[in-house]
């Protein structure tokens, strides 16, 4: 079946099959940063904005975004033009092997988008479905409260699409 989708502002018009999960189609495309974890929902490391709002992509069938857009990490920015939230992340060290970190840069930026002033329990609640095995979740929490403050004092909209 033919479907049409935005990712990253790009229209793309593509055969899915009626299994074809949003993960498996947004790296067909050439996302790469939207992670397999753990293919069934636990993970949070294939999240994706879907209009706006962070999904598990392993969960959505492809056939259910026709119509609809769609963000990935690299819409946010890329090491040559970083957002502000990415900016954050390194600075505050959270990230270590990075399997998580567009998933839950994704969750941040959903965030801060409707909740520019989140409180920590806020943050913990926003990230709660993205698993890190790495970081210990202080530094991802300290990076959030950063970029918000870093927002508030010069709000920025994400770069426009970079492809990987
Ligand atoms: S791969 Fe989708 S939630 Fe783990
Ligand atoms: S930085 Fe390794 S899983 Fe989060």
């Amino acid at each position: 079946m033919e479907i049409v989708l935005t990712v990253n502002e790009t229209k793309h018009k593509v055969e899915v099959s009626s299994s074809e999960t949003l993960l498996d189609l947004v790296r067909r495309l050439g996302y790469k940063s939207v992670k397999f974890g753990c293919g069934e929902g636990a993970c949070g490391a294939c999240t994706v904005l879907l209009d706006g709002r962070p999904v598990n992509s392993c969960l959505v069938l492809a056939l259910a975004a026709d119509g609809r857009e769609v963000v990935t990490v690299e819409h946010l920015g890329d090491s040559r033009r970083p957002h502000v939230i990415q900016e954050a992340f390194i600075e505050a060290g959270a990230i270590q092997c990075g399997f998580c970190t567009p998933g839950m840069i994704l969750a941040a930026q959903a965030l801060l988008d409707k909740n520019p002033k989140p409180s920590e329990a806020e943050i913990k609640e926003a990230i709660d479905g993205n698993l890190c095995r790495c970081t210990g979740y202080v530094q991802i929490i300290e990076a959030v409260q950063l970029a918000a403050k870093r927002l508030k004092k010069k709000p920025r909209k994400g770069a426009k699409s970079t492809k990987i």
